[in-house]
């Protein structure tokens, strides 16, 4: 088995640092853009426009050459443009072109569930179509409610399931995603994420659950908030993706299964971020052994050349019943399909789970000597190919800085190496075939620019 090298330039050497960004070309394009385009979308945009991919590399417009550490939000697994995820998607576009899966079949419709039941934990027996993640958090949510006829869905504070009003309400990642629409989406309740950082809860009481945030659940939302009879389930990231790159503990989902047990609560794990080895397993569940009711896929399900998404159940969830319509006519186009099944062959034939080990190795040890330098970073997180620097004013108060954080950002864009500092964390998403070497190179530039950013905030 050998890894598919995922850049032209190959031997782990970085581009050249760009000149000022953006560049000119970019520049009017994006002010282009500013004229056009919906303010929400073009007032976020990176200061460059792109010209090709290639691997773990962007070229923008400029000639500028940029290391690609967000992976397009993680839905491009192994660099772009791989022939052997393109080849097999043209061939069936070629071959059978558009149809909605809802209402004609294709093989390649068949051979992908088949697949996706064989690769996923034995409890999924099921499996739905879909297009993309922000869809089938929707879908599973809906298939909840219907399989055991109760209305609630408990979410967490600080996950992300999409920006669509459902999604966002579920949600809670940042106050914005759900700004002026939180009331409008009921049959939600909330506890924080189980994020070890930012607990708001003392350790677990004796004679508890065993985990302080499922003590919460039990002794304060259900006590005093929501009938137990009436909770569908809960929907939860495995581990925070846009979030920062957080994960709970193994008394956390010990705790969480056994709550669901006890009142017949489905456990629904988004996995549209974590899926398809982005926590350095194939799935992020397999960390703790989870055995859920169902599991969502999407982003790098595509390979990241084709959008597609899954939903996956038990009988329990997903058995019984047919009249809950789900997914829309771009789901499970027969190419996307092909495409994800060229994705899974390469996850079989090629070591990049254990590659995905050694980008983490990198990331625990480069982002733990930012943190060791700078008081500034409260913690520095990896799981795989998901990797985050946390920024704080100070390590006591642990008050986020987000400010220094998109600074850093910036400044490590200048210098070639485009993160994600978006949201509540620097995060970091290389191509999970990334040679470690050029990772390494690119982490000891973000060192660097979390340098600069420091010095020129006084912090
Ligand atoms: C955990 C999680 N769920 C769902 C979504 C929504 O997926 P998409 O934007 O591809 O529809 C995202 C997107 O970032 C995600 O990270």
């Amino acid at each position: 088995m050998t890894l598919a090298i995922d850049s032209s330039e190959g031997g782990g050497l970085l581009p050249p640092v760009p000149g000022p960004l953006p560049g000119p070309r970019s520049a009017a394009k994006l002010a282009r853009l500013r004229e056009l385009v919906y303010p929400g979308t073009a007032n976020h945009l990176a200061p460059l426009v792109i010209a090709a991919k290639r691997g773990y590399l962007v070229d923008d417009l400029d000639g500028n050459t940029f290391v690609d550490l967000v992976s397009s939000s993680a839905s491009v697994p192994l660099g772009a443009g791989r022939e052997d995820l393109i080849d097999p998607l043209v061939e069936a576009m070629r071959r059978i072109g558009n149809e909605d899966s809802h209402g004609v079949a294709s093989e390649p419709m068949v051979a992908l569930a088949e697949k996706l039941l064989e690769i996923t934990p034995e409890s999924l027996t099921r499996i739905d179509l879909g297009l993309n993640g922000t869809e089938v958090v929707e879908t599973a949510v809906k298939l909840m409610r219907r399989a055991t006829g109760r209305p609630m869905v408990l979410g967490f504070l600080g996950g992300y399931h999409g920006e669509t009003s459902l999604t966002a309400v579920l949600g809670a990642e940042e106050t914005e995603i759900s700004k002026g629409i939180r009331s409008m989406a009921s049959g939600f309740f909330h506890a924080p994420y189980p994020n070890p950082y930012r607990s708001p809860f003392a350790p677990p009481r004796a004679g508890g659950s065993g985990d302080s945030t499922v003590d919460f659940i039990r002794d304060h939302l259900l006590f005093h908030a929501v009938d137990p009879e009436e909770v569908a389930g809960v929907l939860i990231e495995p581990i925070l993706g846009s979030g920062g790159c957080v994960a709970p503990s193994q008394e956390f989902w010990d705790a969480l299964v056994a709550l669901c047990e006890e009142y017949g609560w489905l456990l629904a794990v988004d996995e549209v971020k974590t899926g398809f080895g982005r926590s350095g397993e194939m799935f992020a569940v397999e960390k703790w052994g989870i055995r859920p009711d169902l599991m969502c896929l999407g982003k790098a399900m595509g390979g990241g050349v084709a959008p597609i998404g899954a939903v996956l159940g038990s009988e329990r969830a997903m058995g019984g019943y047919d009249d809950v319509p789900t997914g829309s006519t771009w789901s499970w186009l027969p190419w996307a399909c092909a495409a994800s099944l060229a994705v899974i062959e390469a996850f079989e034939n090629e070591p990049i789970l254990e590659n995905v080990r050694a980008l983490e190795a990198i990331g625990r040890d480069k982002l733990g000597a930012i943190r060791d330098r700078h008081p500034q970073v409260g913690e520095a997180r990896a799981f795989g190919g998901f990797q985050a620097l946390e920024f704080v004013r100070d390590r006591e108060s642990r008050e986020r800085d987000p400010e220094l954080q998109h600074l850093a950002g910036a400044k490590a864009a200048a210098l070639g190496i485009l993160t994600d500092s978006s949201s509540t964390s620097l995060n970091i998403q290389p191509s999970l075939s990334m040679p470690p070497e050029a990772f390494a190179a690119a982490l000891d530039r973000i060192a660097a620019a979390v340098d600069q950013a420091v010095t020129d905030l006084g912090r």
